[in-house]
């Protein structure tokens, strides 16, 4: 590939810009300065800087984040941040999306990429992926209220019954479920629909792929394992 050609995919602008880039001494490889924008380049393992900034070349971006609060999963935010906010104008370039979504007073582990194949296989309906979430309730968390939510409850609007797995009281007001479907506020909505409420919300797993070391707000790239194993849910963890 061009070396105009790999800039512009790794999201530094347009063919133009990054030909100028290029031609001002911008971007080196191996420390060196290459000032031809043609110049071919073999992309394994392949690393590069921009004004003195490391860059690794990734075809494709897999980023997890734990979703601080106060943020929303839209890029025009409207009362609150944008995720997209937590990310440089480089990557954004690249035409990120987030993989489902998670409510501005949601925390925890939020997928982002910009392969389309990825979101597609995520997020389909048919897909049911597992995700597991946590939360810190109004009320007591009953027996029968497990019961009802393994049983499976009705949503308003909602075609079909939604129901948990592997319901499991953490303490006398917090509660660890896992869904398989993913409609608007269902977590909040299935407490609501049991006679509980939900005070706060954190999603600690997607698939097989665990949050366990991220401050909320910190974000890692996912390995191409790790990616695949989002995707065809065999275990990892980050
Ligand atoms: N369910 C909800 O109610 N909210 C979320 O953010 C995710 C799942």
């Amino acid at each position: 590939m061009f070396l105009e050609k790999m800039l512009q995919s790794q999201g530094f602008g347009s063919r133009k810009h990054c030909q100028q880039l290029i031609k001002n001494g911008a971007v080196a490889i191996q420390n060196e300065v290459i000032t031809e924008p043609k110049f071919k380049l073999n992309l394994q393992n392949l690393e590069f800087s921009v004004h003195g900034q490391s860059f690794q070349y990734r075809e494709k971006v897999y980023i997890a984040l734990n979703k601080p609060i106060n943020y929303e999963c839209s890029h025009q935010a409207t009362h609150h941040f944008s995720v997209f906010d937590l990310f440089d104008d480089v990557l954004m370039n690249r035409g990120m999306q987030c993989v489902g979504r998670l409510d501005q007073d949601t925390t925890g582990l939020l997928l982002l990429t910009d392969d389309g194949q990825f979101l597609q296989a995520l997020t389909h309906p048919k897909k049911h992926v597992p995700k597991v979430y946590q939360m810190q309730t109004a009320d007591p968390v009953t027996d029968e209220q497990i019961q009802q939510l393994e049983q499976g409850v009705e949503l308003r609007n909602e075609k079909g019954i939604f129901s948990a797995t592997d319901v499991i009281r953490l303490d006398e007001f917090k509660l660890q479920m896992t869904v398989h479907q993913g409609v608007y506020h269902q977590v909040k909505r299935m407490l609501a629909a049991v006679g509980n409420k939900v005070e706060n919300l954190h999603r600690a797993q997607i698939g097989q792929l665990k949050l366990t070391d991220l401050a909320e707000g910190e974000w890692i790239y996912l390995t191409e394992n790790q990616a695949n194993a989002a995707k065809n849910l065999i275990a990892d963890q980050i």
